[in-house]
C-alpha cells in the first residue's frame, strides 16, 4: 500500500494543484460535522490517491483498534493501560469496562465532585488561581483557559509550568497570598518543575499571610504523594492511570479552566468533545472528519515527505493551540519503533509549529511562500468572532485567511510578476526584479471553519485533533500513548544537579558539558 501511495506521488508531483478544481471538488474534498467544515481540496489529494490513502487506513484496522480504545482494551500495550480520555467526557453514554468494573460511574462522579468544588470557589473571596503543572498538566488548560476568555466570569486563571524562577516569581507578584487558591496538577506529582515550584508556592503562601492548609489542591492520580505533600484527600481530583497527560484537560487537569468559565459552560465544552467522539465511531470513510485530516496528515509527510506542518488559527484566542498541538502531536507520534518492537519504516510524525494569523503573515510566512521546502499549512478561522461591533476586523481576518491559502495555491508566474513591476523596471533589470516577486505556488493548506469560537467547538477541534493523532499512530504502527523519550533527559538531569551545585565533579562527563559547567561556574561563585 505504501509503495502504491509512492507511486502515485511519484506520478502527480509536478501536478498543478489548481488543475484538480472541477465543480465539484470543493464539495468532494471537504467533510462537515455540526458548525465546522474541513476542506482539504487544496491539496494534491485526487480520488484516486484518496481511495489508497482510505484502504490504506483500513489495512491497517484503524476502524477496529477505535472500537477497542472507546471500550477499554489496553491499547497502550507498551504501559499496559486503557487510552481512556474519551471516557471523561462520556456524559449520557454507555458503560466502559476496564478490569471488570464500569469506569463511566467514576468518571461522573469526580466531574460532580468537581463542579461542587469549583462553584464554591466562585462563590468564596478567592480572586486569583493559580494552575501548576507542566506538559500535559498545563498546555491543554492554558490553550484552552484563552481560548475560552470571553466565557469567563470566575477567578483570574494563572499558569506556572516552567522550573525557571522568572515563570513563579512573575506570576505570584502582585498576587494577593490570602485571596488565591493554588491548584497543583501533576498525574504523578512526581515531576520536578511541578514540585519545585509547589513548594516555592507553599512557602510564598505561608510567608505573605495565606493558609496552604486551606489554599492548595492536587489533581493526581497518585494519592500516596497528595497526601505526603499535605493536602487533604477531600482537595484532592484523582483520575486513573488510562488518562494520558497529553489528553487529560477533560477531567480534573480542567479544574482550573471549570473554575473560569463555571461547570455549566466546561460541560458544553465536554459536549463538544463527545460530539466528535461520536463522528469518529460513526462517519464511514470520507465522511469522518478526523480520519480525512489524519490521511492529508500522513499523505504529506509520509508519502510527500514534507518534514514540517504549520498550524495557523486565524483566531487570537487560539495563540496557544500550536505549542498544544506540539506535544499532543510530536509526543504521541515522535517515535521510530512500532508496536512489534521493530524500526517502523516510514517516517515519524512531523514537527509541528505555527502561530495565529494574521501575525505570522508578517513573520515566518515568506519562507512557507517562497522558501525551498514544502510546507503544508492548516488554517483555521470562525465565522463570527466575540466583537460583533468590531466585525470589519473579523471581515479582515476571514479575508487575510482565505488569502493566504488562496496565494499557496495560485502562486504568480514569472509573466504575472514581470506584469507588476513593468512599469519599474526594463530589460534585464526586469527580468531580476521580476524574479524575486514569483510564487511558486502549488503549495498544499487545509482550512477548517467553524461558526464561533465557543466551549461545544473548542471541544470539537480538540476532540478533532486527538482522533487524527491516534489515526496516524495506528497506521504508522506506533503506540501514540508512552513517550519514553522525555525519560533520559530527565535522568540526566537529575544526575547532573550535584554537578551543577558543586558536590560532584563533572570529570566524567563528556567534553563539551565539562567545558559549558566550567564556564557557567565562573559566573555562578
Ligand atoms: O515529560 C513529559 C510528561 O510526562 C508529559 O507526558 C506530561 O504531560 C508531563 O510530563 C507532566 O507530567 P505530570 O502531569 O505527571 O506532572
Amino acid at each position: 500500500m505504501w509503495n502504491d501511495l509512492k507511486a502515485a506521488h511519484a506520478a502527480i508531483k509536478d501536478r498543478a494543484i489548481i488543475d484538480l478544481f472541477d465543480d465539484a471538488r470543493a464539495d468532494d474534498f471537504s467533510v462537515e460535522t455540526q458548525h465546522m467544515r474541513l476542506d482539504y481540496a487544496k491539496t494534491n489529494i485526487d480520488r484516486a490517491t484518496r481511495d489508497l490513502l482510505v484502504s490504506l487506513a483500513q489495512a491497517a484496522g484503524v476502524a477496529e483498534r477505535r472500537d477497542a480504545m472507546f471500550a477499554g482494551a489496553k491499547i497502550n500495550e507498551t504501559e499496559g493501560r486503557a487510552v481512556l480520555h474519551t471516557a471523561l467526557r462520556n456524559l449520557d453514554g454507555d458503560p466502559v469496562i476496564v478490569d471488570g468494573i464500569d469506569v463511566i460511574r467514576g468518571v461522573r462522579g469526580t466531574l460532580n465532585a468537581m463542579a461542587a468544588y469549583a462553584t464554591q470557589v466562585r462563590a468564596s473571596p478567592i480572586t486569583d488561581v493559580i494552575n501548576i503543572g507542566i506538559g500535559g498538566s498545563d498546555l491543554g488548560p492554558a490553550m484552552a483557559t484563552q481560548a475560552l476568555s470571553p466565557y469567563h466570569d470566575g477567578p483570574r486563571l494563572h499558569f506556572v509550568s516552567n522550573v525557571d524562577g522568572a515563570h513563579i516569581s512573575d506570576v505570584l507578584r502582585g498576587l494577593d497570598a490570602k485571596t488565591t487558591l493554588v491548584i497543583v496538577a501533576s498525574k504523578t506529582f512526581t515531576t520536578i518543575e511541578t514540585m519545585t515550584n509547589a513548594h516555592t508556592a507553599r512557602a510564598w503562601m505561608r510567608e505573605h499571610g495565606g493558609d496552604p492548609a486551606a489554599q492548595f489542591v492536587a489533581l493526581s492520580t497518585n494519592h500516596k504523594k497528595t497526601e505526603a505533600f499535605g493536602i487533604p484527600q477531600d482537595r484532592v481530583f484523582g483520575f486513573e492511570d488510562w488518562v494520558g497527560g497529553r489528553y487529560s484537560m477533560w477531567g480534573p487537569i480542567g479544574l482550573g479552566l471549570m473554575i473560569a468559565i463555571g461547570a455549566d459552560a466546561f460541560r458544553t465544552f465536554l459536549r463538544g468533545a463527545q460530539e466528535m467522539d461520536r463522528h469518529f465511531c460513526a462517519a464511514e470513510g470520507v465522511e469522518n472528519m478526523p480520519l480525512m485530516l489524519a490521511l492529508v496528515g500522513i499523505w504529506h509527510r509520509q508519502v510527500c515527505g514534507y518534514a514540517t506542518r504549520a498550524v495557523l488559527p486565524y483566531d487570537q484566542r487560539l495563540g496557544q493551540l500550536p505549542a498544544y498541538l506540539q506535544q499532543l502531536e510530536m509526543e504521541s507520534n515522535g517515535k521510530s519503533v512500532g508496536m512489534d518492537g521493530q524500526t517502523v519504516l516510514v517516517d515519524s510524525g512531523p514537527v509541528v509549529w505555527g502561530a495565529s494569523g494574521t501575525n505570522g503573515q508578517h513573520a515566518f510566512y515568506q519562507l512557507i511562500h517562497q522558501g525551498t521546502s514544502v510546507i503544508p499549512c492548516e488554517f483555521m478561522v470562525a465565522a463570527c468572532g466575540h466583537e460583533p461591533e468590531l466585525a470589519h476586523h473579523h471581515d479582515l481576518l476571514i479575508a487575510n485567511c482565505l488569502a493566504q491559502s488562496e496565494a499557496l495555491l495560485r502562486g504568480r508566474t514569472l509573466e504575472e510578476a514581470r506584469g507588476k513591476v513593468a512599469n519599474q523596471f526594463e530589460g534585464a533589470e526586469l527580468d531580476r526584479q521580476a524574479a524575486h516577486r514569483v510564487f511558486a505556488g502549488n503549495r498544499p493548506s487545509t482550512t477548517l471553519v467553524y461558526e464561533t469560537l465557543d466551549p461545544f467547538t473548542l471541544g470539537q477541534i480538540i476532540a478533532l485533533y486527538e482522533h487524527r493523532v491516534f489515526v496516524e499512530g495506528v497506521i504508522l504502527g506506533i503506540n501514540s500513548y508512552d513517550q519514553w523519550g522525555v525519560e533520559l533527559g530527565k535522568e540526566l538531569a537529575t544526575a547532573l544537579q550535584p554537578v551543577i551545585e558543586g558536590t560532584q565533579s563533572a570529570d566524567r562527563k563528556d567534553g563539551s558539558t565539562r567545558g559549558l559547567i566550567a564556564y557557567l561556574r565562573q559566573y555562578r561563585g
